[in-house]
Protein backbone atom coordinates (compact mmCIF):
# COMPACT_ATOMS: atom_id res chain seq x y z
CA UNK A 1 0.00 0.00 0.00
CA UNK A 2 1.00 3.53 -0.55
CA UNK A 3 1.63 6.09 2.07
CA UNK A 4 -1.75 7.66 0.60
CA UNK A 5 -3.48 4.85 0.44
CA UNK A 6 -2.67 3.71 4.27
CA UNK A 7 -3.44 7.24 5.33
CA UNK A 8 -7.00 7.05 3.35
CA UNK A 9 -7.66 3.53 5.23
CA UNK A 10 -6.98 5.99 8.70
CA UNK A 11 -8.97 8.36 7.75
CA UNK A 12 -11.77 6.35 7.02
CA UNK A 13 -11.53 4.20 10.43
CA UNK A 14 -11.17 7.88 12.46
CA UNK A 15 -14.95 9.19 10.83
CA UNK A 16 -16.29 5.58 11.16
CA UNK A 17 -15.09 5.69 14.74
CA UNK A 18 -16.74 9.15 15.06
CA UNK A 19 -20.01 7.85 13.48
CA UNK A 20 -20.16 4.67 15.67
CA UNK A 21 -19.88 7.11 18.76
CA UNK A 22 -21.71 9.71 17.79
CA UNK A 23 -24.52 7.19 17.04
CA UNK A 24 -24.21 5.20 20.29
CA UNK A 25 -24.18 8.44 22.42
CA UNK A 26 -26.98 10.08 20.02
CA UNK A 27 -29.21 6.74 21.32
CA UNK A 28 -28.09 7.31 24.75
CA UNK A 29 -29.36 10.88 25.28
CA UNK A 30 -32.95 10.34 27.41
CA UNK A 31 -33.75 13.99 27.21
CA UNK A 32 -33.31 17.20 25.19
CA UNK A 33 -30.76 18.36 27.77
CA UNK A 34 -28.48 15.25 27.29
CA UNK A 35 -29.20 15.83 23.31
CA UNK A 36 -27.81 19.31 23.36
CA UNK A 37 -24.62 18.26 25.22
CA UNK A 38 -24.27 15.46 22.60
CA UNK A 39 -24.70 17.64 19.85
CA UNK A 40 -22.80 20.60 21.17
CA UNK A 41 -19.73 17.80 21.76
CA UNK A 42 -20.27 16.68 18.49
CA UNK A 43 -20.96 20.12 15.89
CA UNK A 44 -20.22 23.01 18.45
CA UNK A 45 -17.56 25.13 17.90
CA UNK A 46 -14.63 23.23 19.86
CA UNK A 47 -16.57 20.03 19.11
CA UNK A 48 -14.86 16.45 17.76
CA UNK A 49 -15.73 16.96 14.35
CA UNK A 50 -15.63 20.69 14.20
CA UNK A 51 -12.03 19.91 15.27
CA UNK A 52 -11.24 17.60 12.66
CA UNK A 53 -12.83 20.15 9.85
CA UNK A 54 -10.24 22.62 11.07
CA UNK A 55 -7.62 20.20 11.08
CA UNK A 56 -8.13 20.01 7.05
CA UNK A 57 -6.02 23.20 6.53
CA UNK A 58 -2.93 21.17 7.92
CA UNK A 59 -3.37 18.42 5.32
CA UNK A 60 -1.45 17.41 2.20
CA UNK A 61 -3.05 19.37 -0.86
CA UNK A 62 -4.30 15.82 -2.37
CA UNK A 63 -5.65 14.40 0.19
CA UNK A 64 -7.33 17.39 1.46
CA UNK A 65 -9.81 16.96 -1.47
CA UNK A 66 -11.25 13.56 -0.60
CA UNK A 67 -10.72 13.97 3.10
CA UNK A 68 -12.67 17.55 3.04
CA UNK A 69 -15.71 15.23 0.88
CA UNK A 70 -15.75 13.06 3.38
CA UNK A 71 -15.65 14.67 6.47
CA UNK A 72 -18.58 17.35 4.76
CA UNK A 73 -20.63 13.78 4.01
CA UNK A 74 -20.45 13.06 7.99
CA UNK A 75 -21.01 16.33 8.67
CA UNK A 76 -24.51 16.04 6.91
CA UNK A 77 -25.05 12.41 8.16
CA UNK A 78 -24.59 13.50 11.93
CA UNK A 79 -26.80 16.66 11.49
CA UNK A 80 -29.31 14.36 10.02
CA UNK A 81 -29.25 11.95 12.69
CA UNK A 82 -29.01 14.93 15.63
CA UNK A 83 -32.32 16.46 14.56
CA UNK A 84 -34.42 13.24 14.14
CA UNK A 85 -33.06 12.24 17.82
CA UNK A 86 -34.36 15.92 18.61
CA UNK A 87 -37.68 14.91 17.13
CA UNK A 88 -37.81 11.85 19.08
CA UNK A 89 -37.10 13.25 22.15
CA UNK A 90 -39.73 16.10 21.62
CA UNK A 91 -42.81 13.93 21.38
CA UNK A 92 -41.68 11.24 24.00
CA UNK A 93 -41.59 14.95 26.28
CA UNK A 94 -45.29 15.47 24.71
CA UNK A 95 -46.48 12.27 25.32
CA UNK A 96 -45.49 12.35 29.22
CA UNK A 97 -46.75 15.45 29.63
CA UNK A 98 -50.54 14.63 28.00
CA UNK A 99 -50.11 11.51 30.43
CA UNK A 100 -49.51 13.74 33.15
CA UNK A 101 -52.15 16.07 32.71
CA UNK A 102 -54.45 13.52 31.93
CA UNK A 103 -58.04 14.27 33.25
CA UNK A 104 -59.58 11.23 34.89
CA UNK A 105 -63.33 12.24 33.89
CA UNK A 106 -64.43 8.85 35.61
CA UNK A 107 -63.52 9.80 39.37
CA UNK A 108 -66.81 10.71 41.40
CA UNK A 109 -66.96 14.49 42.54
CA UNK A 110 -66.04 15.49 45.99
CA UNK A 111 -68.24 15.36 48.54
CA UNK A 112 -69.95 18.70 49.46
CA UNK A 113 -69.19 19.80 52.09
CA UNK A 114 -65.92 18.53 52.29
CA UNK A 115 -65.76 15.88 55.55
CA UNK A 116 -65.67 17.22 59.03
CA UNK A 117 -67.16 21.24 57.31
CA UNK A 118 -70.48 22.68 57.30
CA UNK A 119 -71.82 23.73 54.19
CA UNK A 120 -71.98 27.26 53.25
CA UNK A 121 -75.16 28.73 52.34
CA UNK A 122 -76.41 30.98 49.87
CA UNK A 123 -78.17 34.01 51.81
CA UNK A 124 -81.65 34.46 50.59
CA UNK A 125 -81.15 38.20 49.43
CA UNK A 126 -78.42 37.51 46.99
CA UNK A 127 -80.42 34.03 45.59
CA UNK A 128 -83.23 36.24 44.70
CA UNK A 129 -80.88 38.43 43.02
CA UNK A 130 -79.78 35.41 41.61
CA UNK A 131 -82.48 34.01 40.24
CA UNK A 132 -84.07 37.64 39.38
CA UNK A 133 -80.87 38.47 36.95
CA UNK A 134 -81.81 34.80 35.47
CA UNK A 135 -85.34 35.60 34.68
CA UNK A 136 -84.28 39.25 33.47
CA UNK A 137 -81.37 37.97 31.59
CA UNK A 138 -83.25 35.16 29.86
CA UNK A 139 -85.28 38.43 28.26
CA UNK A 140 -82.07 40.21 27.34
CA UNK A 141 -81.21 42.48 30.03
CA UNK A 142 -78.05 43.04 31.20
CA UNK A 143 -77.06 44.23 34.69
CA UNK A 144 -75.90 47.99 35.35
CA UNK A 145 -74.29 49.08 39.13
CA UNK A 146 -73.88 52.46 40.49
CA UNK A 147 -72.72 54.09 43.49
CA UNK A 148 -74.33 53.72 47.25
CA UNK A 149 -73.43 57.13 47.49
CA UNK A 150 -74.40 59.62 44.79
CA UNK A 151 -75.10 63.01 44.30
CA UNK A 152 -78.65 64.99 44.65
CA UNK A 153 -78.54 65.45 41.03
CA UNK A 154 -78.52 61.76 40.09
CA UNK A 155 -80.57 61.03 43.14
CA UNK A 156 -83.67 63.58 43.00
CA UNK A 157 -82.80 66.76 40.54
CA UNK A 158 -82.17 64.63 37.23
CA UNK A 159 -85.22 62.51 38.13
CA UNK A 160 -87.48 65.71 37.81
CA UNK A 161 -87.73 65.15 41.80
CA UNK A 162 -88.38 69.08 43.12
CA UNK A 163 -86.73 70.70 45.51
CA UNK A 164 -89.17 70.87 47.71
CA UNK A 165 -90.38 67.05 47.33
CA UNK A 166 -91.11 65.24 50.69
CA UNK A 167 -88.73 62.59 49.73
CA UNK A 168 -85.47 65.13 49.72
CA UNK A 169 -86.38 65.71 53.52
CA UNK A 170 -83.80 64.64 56.18
CA UNK A 171 -86.26 62.59 58.43
CA UNK A 172 -86.23 60.09 55.63
CA UNK A 173 -83.11 60.46 53.21
CA UNK A 174 -79.37 60.08 54.93
CA UNK A 175 -77.43 62.88 53.96
CA UNK A 176 -73.39 63.33 53.90
CA UNK A 177 -71.89 67.08 54.60
CA UNK A 178 -71.91 69.26 51.80
CA UNK A 179 -69.16 69.33 49.09
CA UNK A 180 -67.49 72.13 47.13
CA UNK A 181 -70.36 72.45 45.09
CA UNK A 182 -73.18 73.55 48.38
CA UNK A 183 -75.46 70.43 47.57
CA UNK A 184 -75.05 67.33 50.03
CA UNK A 185 -74.27 63.74 48.44
CA UNK A 186 -76.79 61.48 49.81
CA UNK A 187 -76.97 57.60 50.50
CA UNK A 188 -78.97 56.85 47.46
CA UNK A 189 -82.92 56.62 48.31
CA UNK A 190 -84.01 54.01 45.31
CA UNK A 191 -81.84 52.60 42.34
CA UNK A 192 -83.41 55.44 40.38
CA UNK A 193 -79.96 57.06 40.03
CA UNK A 194 -78.70 54.52 37.62
CA UNK A 195 -81.58 54.94 35.80
CA UNK A 196 -79.66 58.43 34.78
CA UNK A 197 -76.17 57.32 34.82
CA UNK A 198 -76.86 54.49 32.71
CA UNK A 199 -78.69 56.49 30.18
CA UNK A 200 -75.60 59.37 30.42
CA UNK A 201 -72.82 56.58 29.30
CA UNK A 202 -75.12 54.31 27.10
CA UNK A 203 -76.46 54.90 23.84
CA UNK A 204 -79.90 53.64 23.11
CA UNK A 205 -81.42 51.10 22.52
CA UNK A 206 -81.17 49.98 26.64
CA UNK A 207 -82.00 47.05 28.35
CA UNK A 208 -80.65 46.50 31.69
CA UNK A 209 -81.57 45.86 35.41
CA UNK A 210 -80.26 47.35 38.21
CA UNK A 211 -80.02 44.97 41.78
CA UNK A 212 -78.60 47.00 44.59
CA UNK A 213 -78.42 48.41 48.13
CA UNK A 214 -80.32 51.38 48.95
CA UNK A 215 -80.94 53.66 52.66
CA UNK A 216 -83.80 55.38 54.03
CA UNK A 217 -84.74 56.69 57.27
CA UNK A 218 -86.52 53.88 58.59
CA UNK A 219 -86.72 50.66 60.77
CA UNK A 220 -89.22 48.19 61.72
CA UNK A 221 -90.36 44.74 61.06
CA UNK A 222 -90.59 45.47 57.30
CA UNK A 223 -88.46 48.74 56.92
CA UNK A 224 -84.48 48.25 57.69
CA UNK A 225 -82.23 51.72 56.97
CA UNK A 226 -80.00 49.39 54.49
CA UNK A 227 -82.34 47.65 51.87
CA UNK A 228 -81.92 46.19 48.70
CA UNK A 229 -84.33 47.36 45.42
CA UNK A 230 -83.84 45.82 41.93
CA UNK A 231 -84.55 48.37 38.64
CA UNK A 232 -85.25 48.03 35.38
CA UNK A 233 -84.78 50.60 32.82
CA UNK A 234 -85.83 49.70 29.11
CA UNK A 235 -85.24 52.42 26.53
CA UNK A 236 -85.89 51.97 22.41
CA UNK A 237 -87.87 53.43 19.90
CA UNK A 238 -90.96 52.10 20.06
CA UNK A 239 -91.83 51.14 23.33
CA UNK A 240 -95.07 51.13 25.17
CA UNK A 241 -97.11 50.45 28.02
CA UNK A 242 -97.97 47.29 26.67
CA UNK A 243 -94.46 45.97 26.93
CA UNK A 244 -93.82 47.12 30.48
CA UNK A 245 -96.77 44.79 31.27
CA UNK A 246 -96.10 42.17 29.34
CA UNK A 247 -92.27 42.16 30.97
CA UNK A 248 -93.36 42.92 34.39
CA UNK A 249 -96.41 40.25 34.28
CA UNK A 250 -93.75 37.65 33.08
CA UNK A 251 -91.25 38.19 35.47
CA UNK A 252 -93.56 37.76 38.37
CA UNK A 253 -94.93 34.71 37.16
CA UNK A 254 -91.68 33.46 36.88
CA UNK A 255 -89.86 34.60 40.10
CA UNK A 256 -92.81 33.63 42.47
CA UNK A 257 -93.36 30.34 40.76
CA UNK A 258 -97.17 30.62 39.52
CA UNK A 259 -98.00 30.59 36.33
CA UNK A 260 -101.37 31.64 36.57
CA UNK A 261 -100.45 34.82 39.12
CA UNK A 262 -102.58 37.31 39.44
CA UNK A 263 -101.14 40.97 38.44
CA UNK A 264 -103.11 44.28 38.62
CA UNK A 265 -101.65 47.72 37.50
CA UNK A 266 -103.23 50.57 39.63
CA UNK A 267 -102.66 53.71 38.42
CA UNK A 268 -99.94 55.91 40.53
CA UNK A 269 -97.74 58.89 40.98
CA UNK A 270 -93.93 59.15 40.54
CA UNK A 271 -91.92 62.32 39.46
CA UNK A 272 -89.77 60.79 36.58
CA UNK A 273 -92.62 58.91 34.87
CA UNK A 274 -95.57 59.43 33.17
CA UNK A 275 -97.75 57.61 33.74
CA UNK A 276 -96.97 55.59 36.56
CA UNK A 277 -98.70 52.28 37.73
CA UNK A 278 -98.04 50.67 41.08
CA UNK A 279 -98.18 46.51 40.52
CA UNK A 280 -100.24 44.95 42.77
CA UNK A 281 -100.48 40.86 42.58
CA UNK A 282 -103.35 38.55 44.32
CA UNK A 283 -103.08 36.81 47.14
CA UNK A 284 -104.95 36.29 50.10
CA UNK A 285 -104.90 38.04 53.45
CA UNK A 286 -106.39 35.34 55.56
CA UNK A 287 -103.78 32.46 54.46
CA UNK A 288 -100.82 34.49 53.47
CA UNK A 289 -101.01 32.22 50.08
CA UNK A 290 -99.80 34.06 46.88
CA UNK A 291 -102.24 33.69 43.68
CA UNK A 292 -105.08 32.52 45.90
CA UNK A 293 -107.78 35.07 47.42
CA UNK A 294 -109.46 38.34 46.56
CA UNK A 295 -106.79 40.68 47.93
CA UNK A 296 -103.99 42.21 46.40
CA UNK A 297 -100.29 43.19 47.53
CA UNK A 298 -98.39 46.33 46.31
CA UNK A 299 -95.19 44.84 45.05
CA UNK A 300 -93.13 47.76 42.84
CA UNK A 301 -93.42 50.77 41.01
CA UNK A 302 -93.25 51.32 37.56
CA UNK A 303 -94.35 53.67 33.88
CA UNK A 304 -93.32 55.14 31.08
CA UNK A 305 -89.93 57.47 31.19
CA UNK A 306 -90.83 60.92 31.44
CA UNK A 307 -89.72 62.69 28.98
CA UNK A 308 -87.81 65.33 30.76
CA UNK A 309 -86.24 62.19 32.30
CA UNK A 310 -84.63 61.52 29.10
CA UNK A 311 -84.16 65.22 28.16
CA UNK A 312 -81.83 65.75 31.24
CA UNK A 313 -80.03 62.29 29.85
CA UNK A 314 -78.90 64.22 26.39
CA UNK A 315 -81.74 61.40 25.11
CA UNK A 316 -84.59 63.12 22.77
CA UNK A 317 -88.01 62.16 24.26
CA UNK A 318 -89.60 62.78 19.86
CA UNK A 319 -87.01 59.77 19.09
CA UNK A 320 -86.65 57.26 22.01
CA UNK A 321 -89.05 56.35 25.16
CA UNK A 322 -89.00 53.78 27.45
CA UNK A 323 -90.60 52.25 30.71
CA UNK A 324 -88.72 51.67 34.40
CA UNK A 325 -89.66 49.54 37.04
CA UNK A 326 -88.12 49.75 40.86
CA UNK A 327 -89.05 47.04 43.48
CA UNK A 328 -87.81 45.80 46.79
CA UNK A 329 -85.88 42.90 46.73
CA UNK A 330 -86.27 42.12 50.77
CA UNK A 331 -90.53 42.32 50.06
CA UNK A 332 -90.18 40.35 47.22
CA UNK A 333 -87.91 37.32 49.37
CA UNK A 334 -89.90 37.54 52.26
CA UNK A 335 -93.76 37.11 50.28
CA UNK A 336 -91.67 34.39 48.29
CA UNK A 337 -90.75 32.34 51.34
CA UNK A 338 -93.33 33.30 53.76
CA UNK A 339 -90.99 35.16 56.05
CA UNK A 340 -92.59 38.12 58.00
CA UNK A 341 -90.13 39.90 59.54
CA UNK A 342 -87.05 41.09 57.80
CA UNK A 343 -84.79 42.06 60.72
CA UNK A 344 -82.97 38.35 60.68
CA UNK A 345 -81.92 39.46 56.81
CA UNK A 346 -78.89 41.05 59.02
CA UNK A 347 -78.65 39.49 62.26
CA UNK A 348 -75.70 36.91 61.10
CA UNK A 349 -78.06 34.46 63.35
CA UNK A 350 -76.55 31.44 62.39
CA UNK A 351 -79.48 29.43 62.85
CA UNK A 352 -81.67 31.59 60.77
CA UNK A 353 -79.11 31.32 57.93
CA UNK A 354 -78.69 27.85 58.03
CA UNK A 355 -82.35 27.60 58.00
CA UNK A 356 -82.83 29.84 55.47
CA UNK A 357 -79.82 29.58 53.04
CA UNK A 358 -80.46 28.14 49.77
CA UNK A 359 -77.65 25.96 48.56
CA UNK A 360 -74.94 26.90 46.33
CA UNK A 361 -75.49 23.94 43.76
CA UNK A 362 -79.23 23.92 43.99
CA UNK A 363 -80.13 25.63 40.33
CA UNK A 364 -83.23 27.18 39.55
CA UNK A 365 -85.14 26.87 36.29
CA UNK A 366 -86.19 30.18 34.36
CA UNK A 367 -89.71 29.34 34.54
CA UNK A 368 -90.38 29.21 38.12
CA UNK A 369 -87.59 31.35 39.39
CA UNK A 370 -86.28 28.75 42.35
N1 LIG B 1 -87.82 54.53 42.61
C1 LIG B 1 -89.17 54.19 42.98
C2 LIG B 1 -89.20 53.88 44.48
O1 LIG B 1 -88.17 53.74 45.09
C3 LIG B 1 -89.67 52.99 42.22
C4 LIG B 1 -89.81 53.22 40.76
C5 LIG B 1 -88.76 52.99 39.92
C6 LIG B 1 -91.00 53.70 40.22
C7 LIG B 1 -88.89 53.19 38.55
C8 LIG B 1 -91.14 53.93 38.88
C9 LIG B 1 -90.08 53.66 38.05
O2 LIG B 1 -90.26 53.75 45.07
Amino acid sequence: MTDLATRAAAVGEELDALRRDATSELAAASDLRAWDAVRVGLLGKSGRLTALLKGLGAAQSEERKARGAALNRLKVELEAAVEARRGELEAAALDARLLAERLDVTLPPRPHPPAGAEAGGVHPISRTVEELTAIFGAMGFAVAEGPDVDSDWHNFGALNIPEHHPARQDHDTFYLPAGADGRRPVLRTHTSPVQIRTMLTQEPPIRVIVPGRTFRADHDATHSPMFHQVEGLVIDRAITLGHLKGCLIDFLRAFFGIADLPVRFRSSYFPFTEPSMEVDIGWSRKTGELGKGEDWLEILGSGMVHPRVLANCGIDPREWQGFAFGMGIERITMLKHGMNDLRPFYESDLRWLRHNAASPLAPFSLAEGA
